[in-house]
């Protein structure tokens, strides 16, 4: 049988050079957005996003983006999950799209901010009405004695609401504004492509590094 220590894989799709890529790093997340989309990958908008509590403690979960430009990178949630209540104790956060087929990974620092109320209304009505029937039955992250319970609430809500549920008050989006990002092409032998954008405060400018694998 194979053991995990014997797992392992030689990548040598791409490559990737500090004096090829674009001098800003959302275009440059565009390209390999638009090459995941392209590639078919399946759910290639999944990223990982790691918070950390007020005592120090990271955790990490899924989240699809929804939205990314010269501000950042949107993902919506509830604000009173495990999450949105690291993010108000610690709005430093963590954003990390890996893209297997491609060998591809992208790693993005930041601060997050809550998106406005009128970006939440957007996006939550233009969701299907049983996602937002479902925000509404959700104490996100909180225990729940049953999952008949959890139904019995989507049922009231449904009842309540009807068509037409307005955005709940504690759900809505966030912005991580990226300090540094990180794009990562695997190569073989382990020498992979790390190209690093750090965001120079005074210019709105960023500065591009190469790190070693
Ligand atoms: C593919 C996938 C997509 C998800 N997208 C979201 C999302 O956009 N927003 C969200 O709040 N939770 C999303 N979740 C659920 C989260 O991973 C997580 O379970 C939930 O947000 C509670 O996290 P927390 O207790 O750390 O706050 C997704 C899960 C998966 C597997």
């Amino acid at each position: 049988m194979t053991t995990l220590a014997d797992l392992r894989k030689d990548y040598a799709r791409g490559s990737l050079d500090e004096t090829s890529v674009d001098a800003d790093p959302i275009r440059q997340f565009d390209v390999w957005f638009k090459q995941a989309l392209d590639a078919r990958l399946p759910e290639p908008n999944t990223m990982t996003l790691a918070t950390v509590d007020a005592r120090g403690y990271p955790s990490a979960r899924i989240v699809l983006i929804k939205g990314v430009d010269e501000r950042g990178f949107v993902f919506f949630t509830n604000y009173e999950s495990r999450k949105g209540l690291d993010l108000a104790a610690n709005p430093h956060a963590c954003l990390l799209f890996y893209w297997i087929e491609l060998e591809r990974q992208v790693r993005i620092e930041g601060t997050v901010v809550k998106t406005n109320a009128e970006d939440s209304d957007v996006y939550f009505h233009s969701r299907p009405l049983g996602s937002r029937i479902g925000a509404w039955a959700s104490d996100q992250s909180r225990p729940i004695e049953s999952r008949a319970l959890l139904e019995a609430r989507e049922k009231s809500f449904a009842e309540r609401f009807g068509e037409h549920p307005p955005r709940p008050p504690h759900w809505g989006g966030y912005r991580l504004v990226p300090e540094t990002i990180e794009f990562w092409q695997g190569r073989p032998s382990r020498l992979h492509d790390r190209i690093l954008y750090t965001r120079q405060s005074a210019a709105e400018t960023w500065r591009i590094s190469r790190l070693s694998p």
